[in-house]
């Protein structure tokens, strides 16, 4: 008996891999049914032999409670995007100075949702979605339903594999009639409709979804022996997994460039929705020589397809209110299909763009859809007017808060100037609790909204005062236990973020991202940065004049250093908790760099001395700990001479710099 269950499993296991991966059924389905249901009464038989990997633990039926939470081992990247041939070429340019010709794989660029899968000892262990990049959900109940992957390989050490899952155009033409056909709203596309279908709780729902999927990258794939990103691909094939068809290697960019045209023509004949191609740099070593920015690699990029435009009517113009009190009007249109989407709103960027492009109400106007950007107006059709439509005045005052608007000299955009404006207040809470700030499920804009109506949330401090409004939030409309519990957990959660996702919370002026991370690296504590000179601040690299002056006036203001101090009373994490730059004798030394360099350019040697804690000023002065110098080193030796700062020749600095490198 055990030998049958083990016997059908390998079987079904097999005609499963010819149906769905290779797409050569060798059985009619009839037969497989059989085998499936001979299995299915085995193990009922036997439940000593339960497997979950098992052929009939593919239908679905598990049901969870919520998603757990996963943090990715790797962080799970996005790509930059290029939109023509001349981006492209400037990609590789950039490659090819850094690593010399190279080979590229293009492939298809698929439209569902990036998704880690990993197995162990040959059998599937896991699914996570993409998530924030670095917190993914586990939807392994529900990646599992997908037919064409394997649940046992012939590997058996561990692996992780990403890939997209996406829904085929037929399931997804099918589902939406099925949809229509029972009065349910409609999937807008089919990447909603994949996203849709792997957020179920009930895999049974997923399975019914009829999702597949392509696998497209291993993670360090020089660990498994692999030189290139094209042996990955081959690799993956061997071990059982669905590759897409149309990835190819390509000598030079110009024959991705043919690719990419050839996709282009050939895109509504796919069986799948692609919106663009991704050109990955084939080599491995070439490719770690390249490494990542903050949030992309540089080893690869996006062709994103041109956008798809549409006609409609604009029916309506309005204002609404950014977090730094920024107007933005906005076209309410007609609504329209566009790439594959409903589109009823579109951007129109500030009022001179309006004028220019002599956009009136009631105008028949030409939308443009780019990605995933909103929608904007790229013209009016003055062809089509008829007498009725009317020029548009841009408002004197706050549509929201009724204060003066006031637009500067030079500037494009017309700002509330009014701190307490409640769409600035709004704005702002909601920025400080989204995802790449301090990533508090359950307190998106519309919450937010809802919360400063009724006057529990009026400003960042408030978030974290919010279980005072317990029972008054409970009695609200669509608000339960649950959803009270889950939003507190995560306001509690948040506490725990490193520094610079509190610091992209804060919402100060020229500080995104990448800024936070920077300076949270630099610092470390949030009172180090708060005593930082606007000097200091300008020194370090990738921070100008603006933003260190934005950085150090916004610390300056005793509103701000009063809500930092009551979030540290809330005991809010003020550390950083990224992993510490490589320490070396240069860590938290000031350096000054000066002469002329054999093996790297000035802004090489920069760099990596910040990698390495150090910040790198350009005069030397008392403060000054170190200056390194090269060939026909000038004034600033002798001054370090002068001051008694210690000083470095470039030989000595490389001799520091290859200790280091075999250290890690
Ligand atoms: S490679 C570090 N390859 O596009 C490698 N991504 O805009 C990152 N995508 O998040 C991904 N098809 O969800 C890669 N053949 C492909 C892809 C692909 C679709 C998605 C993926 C990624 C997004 C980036």
């Amino acid at each position: 008996m055990v030998e049958r269950i083990l016997e059908l499993r390998k079987l079904l296991n097999q005609y499963n891999y010819e149906y769905h991966v290779l797409d050569k059924p060798t059985i009619p389905d009839t037969e497989y049914d059989q085998l499936l249901r001979e299995l299915n009464e085995l193990e009922a038989a036997h439940p000593e032999m339960a497997d979950p990997n098992s052929p009939t633990q593919r239908i679905g039926g598990q049901v969870l409670e919520e998603f757990a939470k996963i943090p990715h081992k790797r962080p799970m990247l996005s790509l930059g995007n290029v939109f023509n041939f001349e981006e492209l070429k400037d990609f590789a340019r950039k490659v090819e100075k850094e690593v010399g010709p190279c080979e590229y794989v293009a492939e298809c660029k698929i439209d569902g949702l990036a998704m880690s899968i990993v197995y162990q000892h040959g059998q599937f262990v896991q699914a996570i979605t993409r998530g924030d990049g670095e917190v993914g959900e586990d939807v392994t109940h529900n990646v599992k339903t997908i037919r064409s992957l394997p649940m046992t390989i012939p590997y058996t050490g561990e692996i992780e594999l990403r890939g997209e899952v996406y829904m085929p155009k037929k399931s997804f033409a099918e589902l939406n009639r099925q949809r229509e056909q029972a009065g349910e709203e409609l999937f807008a596309n089919c990447r909603n409709a994949a996203a849709g279908s792997i957020r179920q709780l009930d895999s049974k729902v997923a399975a019914s979804r009829k999702l597949d999927a392509f696998w497209y990258h291993l993670p360090d794939g020089e660990e498994y022996g692999l030189k290139t990103h094209y042996d990955s691909l081959l690799w993956f094939k061997e071990l059982g997994f669905k590759v897409n068809e149309y990835s190819v290697l390509c000598q030079n960019i110009e024959e991705v460039w043919a690719f990419i045209e050839q996709m282009h023509q050939q895109r509504d004949r796919l069986l799948f929705d692609i919106d663009g191609v991704v050109v990955k740099v084939n080599d491995y070593a070439k490719q770690r020589q390249l490494g990542f920015t903050v949030k992309v690699p540089k080893w690869a990029i996006a062709y994103k397809f041109p956008a798809e435009e549409a006609k409609t009517k604009l029916e309506d113009i309005f204002v609404t209110v950014g977090r730094t009190g920024k107007c933005t009007p906005n076209a309410r249109l007609t609504q329209v299909f566009l790439a594959g989407t409903k589109v009823g709103f579109a951007q129109l960027h500030n009022e001179e763009q309006i004028l220019s492009k002599d956009i009136r109400i009631g105008d028949m106007v030409i939308v443009r859809k780019a990605g995933d950007i909103i929608p904007e107006v790229v013209r009016s059709c003055p062809e089509d007017r008829d007498g009725t439509q009317i020029p548009y005045h841009f408002p004197k005052n706050c549509p929201v808060c009724n204060q003066p608007l006031i637009r500067l000299e030079g500037e494009a955009h017309h700002f509330c100037q009014n701190p307490d404006c409640p769409a600035r207040v709004v704005e702002s809470i909601a920025h400080f609790a989204s995802r790449d700030a301090m990533n508090i499920d359950g307190l998106g804009i519309k919450k937010v909204e809802v919360f400063h109506e009724r006057g529990w949330l009026n400003s960042i401090e408030d978030i974290y005062c919010l279980d005072q409004h317990r029972e008054e939030i409970l009695a609200a409309p669509k608000f339960g236990e649950k959803s009270y519990e889950n939003l507190m957990a995560a306001i509690e959660a948040s506490k725990k973020n490193s520094l610079e996702k509190l610091l992209t919370g804060l919402g100060i002026r020229q500080v995104g991202e990448k800024a936070a991370k920077i300076l949270a690296q630099r610092f470390q504590t949030m009172d180090a940065l708060m005593q930082a000179t606007v000097e200091e601040l300008q020194a370090i690299k990738d921070i100008g004049t603006i933003t260190a002056e934005a950085i150090h006036a916004f610390f300056q203001e005793k509103k701000q250093q009063e809500m930092i101090a009551f979030l540290k009373e809330k005991k809010v994490n003020m550390r950083c908790l990224l992993e510490q730059k490589i320490e070396s004798v240069f860590s938290g030394k000031t350096i000054v760099l000066t002469g002329s360099l054999q093996l790297y350019t000035r802004s090489e040697a920069q760099e990596l001395l910040e990698t390495m804690g150090a910040t790198v000023t350009g005069s030397v002065s008392r403060k000054t700990d170190l200056v390194i110098y090269g060939e026909n080193a000038g004034s600033k030796l002798s001054k370090a001479a002068e001051l008694g700062v210690a000083t470095m020749s470039e030989e000595h600095f490389l001799e520091e710099v290859r200790k280091l490198e075999q250290d890690h």
